[in-house]
């Protein structure tokens, strides 16, 4: 074979002999200027790799690390989950906070898998025109987001967001949630039959603190939490919405929360 050939004879480097084995080097030059033998042996590695990588993730029941506190939504938090979505905010907000310093800093703790886990489908976006809201449950009152989503430049007069306050005074009365709830159900989140059988009346009970809301914790947890999210009477798109917003991100408690716990 050519390669085995010398190009130079000893004498003339002036190194002195080589070695009389092959070395490890001069064998990988046989499959550097063999593209053909380079390219099935790349496939062969690669597929070696494929395997190693895809093949458990069909015995493993679930990839998702279990987390204490993440429930289904409400039904009022659905409604307003599909608002969102109607409205585009995904288009200018992310809901994924990235385990890098600046992010937890501004936004809190990353975003866990299991966070999205019941979101079909997921709202993790791909743009920030405005911040990331997977966190922001909890951060302002119901009346601030109120006023924001009526008119964002009257309490953040440079800000670019659309308003929004039709969303008042579109009245709901939640008469497809359990249809809405039932097709989440088919896709695997874990809605049981009493959550289904009382979707419309916790839809209603959630955005009204006068009634009789223990059957709706007693389903969800006290993690459900009951107002009137928009301040007037009546069910409309601005109490879901804000149901939702509140609840972003504040099921898990960090405080308490070690990663791989379970394992
Ligand atoms: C055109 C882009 C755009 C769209 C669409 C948009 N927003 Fe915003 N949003 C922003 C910007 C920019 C800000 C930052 C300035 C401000 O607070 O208004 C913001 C801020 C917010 C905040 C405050 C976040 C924080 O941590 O301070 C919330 C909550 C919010 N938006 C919710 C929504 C919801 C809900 C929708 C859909 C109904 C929506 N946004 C649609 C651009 C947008």
């Amino acid at each position: 074979m050519a390669l085995e050939k010398d190009p130079l004879p000893a004498s003339a480097t002036g190194i002195g002999d080589r070695p009389k084995r092959r070395s490890f080097l001069d064998r990988h030059k046989v499959l550097e200027k063999n593209a053909t033998l380079l390219l099935a042996l790349s496939f062969a590695v690669v597929t070696v790799g494929g395997i190693v990588e895809i093949a458990p993730l069909f015995y493993l029941e679930n990839t998702i690390e279990d987390v204490e506190g993440m429930r289904p939504y409400t039904p009022l938090e659905l409604t307003g989950r599909d608002i969102y979505i109607r409205e585009g905010c995904y288009v200018c907000h992310s809901q994924m906070i990235r385990p890098m310093r600046d992010e937890v800093e501004r936004y809190g703790h990353y975003s866990l898998a299991a966070e999205s886990k019941y979101d079909h489908p997921f709202q993790w976006g791909s743009k920030r025109t405005g911040p990331d809201l997977a966190r922001v449950g909890g951060r302002y009152s119901d009346e601030w987001h109120v006023d924001h989503l009526r008119d964002p430049q009257s309490v953040v007069p440079e800000s670019v967001m659309p308003k929004y306050g039709f969303l008042e005074d579109t009245l709901i009365d939640g008469r497809y949630v359990q249809d809405l709830m039932a097709t989440h159900a088919f896709v695997g989140v874990p809605y049981t039959e009493e959550m289904l059988e009382n979707a419309q009346s916790d839809f209603a009970v959630q955005a009204d603190p006068d009634k009789d809301y223990d059957g709706l914790q007693g389903r969800y947890g006290e993690s459900a939490q009951v107002r009137n999210f928009d301040g007037k009477p009546g069910v409309s798109e601005m109490d879901a919405l804000v149901a939702y917003l509140q609840m972003l991100g504040t099921l898990v408690d960090f405080s308490t929360f070690t990663p791989d716990a379970s394992r």
